[in-house]
């Protein structure tokens, strides 16, 4: 069997990854960069091993291509493209619609397309279906298919293999050919009665951590105001056995899922009639995170942070990845120009970004700790300035959101 996964990104890398122990793959990217990279056997993905991705190529079961005609005879095809939101924070389909176009104008026989993007219910029905069929100018009968991932890139206890694995056909065939498929590298399949079921489940697991990490983060600012430390407060309902879920205070939300799914879900509600007021105030709340840590910062140092010389340290958002997507750490940069500071930030892991390099963790006024990496030591950032500010609750000694 022949597979073509269009995207070779965090999630299509990943699939490839696995898919290749069983099936050919063809991994389908427009970058050339990255498909020269992959060519070569190096992984640009936390979680895909080089060594892995090598063994693949020697094998002739993995092959990295930005040539459409590749997929020409794929039995397979499964999409991993972004889904981002425009300068409305409305959906962007426009990656999915590419990929449908590669798919029409190649494909010489019927498949079955499998979408793993994130999107709004109806998606495989109502979008990618029709575009297929829009663009194809020989007709195939293809059958269509959802399986929202679910990978969280950097993590060790969940992958491919143990994560369960949502998913449903537009019709008997498509369900059986994609539980078929994803038996040979996941152990817990979950089959929903339509693609919707999978695509709305997919949104509101975003959209549960959106709204609980605003409601941590509106507690953050509640319990300084009251002169209470909001983390032992949060251990301490987190001692209650059942009813309780823990999340933590933070900068804001960060990656290509927490920030931006959600709104898929207020666009669909909205389309629907009904107002997502959950999702509209979680993202305020979390986007106004980073000018409330700002105006902190500035208080506790006079109330002014003109001309100091600020550090923010960690901008990926999230711990030993080095992905920058969304980061808080990009709004907090603003917030803190806005008042005047004079901005630097440092993080070995991401090394280059928006075009400049790491600086050093030292010889700071002021330090703010938005992501901590394991490799960057607590007391090295409590050393790079006399004042040091920590958004992450894993730095002891400086002082906490
Ligand atoms: N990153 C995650 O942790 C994660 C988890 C679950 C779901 N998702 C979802 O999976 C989808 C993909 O996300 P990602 O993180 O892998 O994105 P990514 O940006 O890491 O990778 C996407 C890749 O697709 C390529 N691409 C774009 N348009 C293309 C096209 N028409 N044809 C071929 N390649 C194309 C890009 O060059 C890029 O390499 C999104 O819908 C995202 O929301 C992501």
């Amino acid at each position: 069997m022949r597979v073509g996964i269009i995207g070779q990104g965090y999630v299509g890398l990943t699939i490839s990854a696995f898919a290749s122990k069983d099936y050919e793959v063809i991994g389908f990217d427009l970058n050339p960069v990255i498909v020269d990279q992959l060519n070569q056997g190096h992984s640009h993905i936390e979680g895909v091993k080089s060594s892995d991705l090598k063994s693949a190529i020697s094998q002739g079961s993995y092959k990295a291509t930005t040539e459409g005609s590749e997929v020409a005879d794929c039995d397979i095809v499964v999409i991993a493209v972004p889904t981002p939101l425009d300068g409305d924070r409305r959906p962007d389909l426009s990656y999915i619609d590419s990929a449908c176009k590669v798919i029409a104008d190649n494909l010489n026989g019927p498949a079955l397309i499998i979408n793993e993007s994130t999107s709004f219910p109806g998606t495989i029905r109502n979008y990618i279906k029709p575009a297929i069929e829009r663009y194809s100018k020989v007709k195939f009968d293809h059958q269509y298919a959802i399986s929202p991932e679910r990978v969280d890139p950097g993590r060790e206890d969940f992958n491919q293999k143990n994560t369960p694995r949502l998913y449903a056909g537009l019709t008997p065939e498509a369900t059986a050919r994609t539980r078929e498929f994803y038996s040979s590298f996941c152990d817990n399949l979950v089959e929903v009665s339509s693609p919707e079921v999978a695509e709305a489940a997919k949104l509101f697991e975003n959209t549960f951590r959106q709204v609980n990490i605003a409601l941590v983060n509106e507690l953050a600012q509640i319990s300084h105001a009251l002169g209470i430390d909001v983390r032992e407060t949060l251990d301490a309902a987190g001692t209650k056995p059942y009813g309780f879920m823990k999340f933590a205070p933070s900068a804001g939300v960060g990656g290509h899922c927490i920030p931006v799914d959600p709104s898929y879900l207020a666009d669909v509600a909205e389309k629907a009639g009904i107002e997502a007021t959950f999702i509209k105030r979680a993202n305020e709340v979390n986007l106004d995170m980073p000018k409330y840590i700002a105006g902190r910062m500035a208080k506790d140092n006079g109330g002014s942070l003109k001309g100091k010389k600020v550090l923010v340290v960690g901008v990926a958002y999230k711990p030993n990845v080095a992905d920058t997507r969304e980061t808080p750490a990009e709004l907090l940069i603003d917030a803190l120009n806005d008042l005047g500071a004079v901005v630097s930030w440092n993080d070995p892991v991401v090394g280059t970004w928006h075009g400049s390099e790491s600086s050093a963790l030292a010889g700071a006024d002021i330090a703010v700790v938005v992501t901590k990496h394991d490799v960057v030591a607590a007391e090295d950032i409590l050393k790079s300035a006399p004042y040091v500010f920590d958004t992450t609750g894993k730095v002891k000694g400086a002082v906490q959101l």
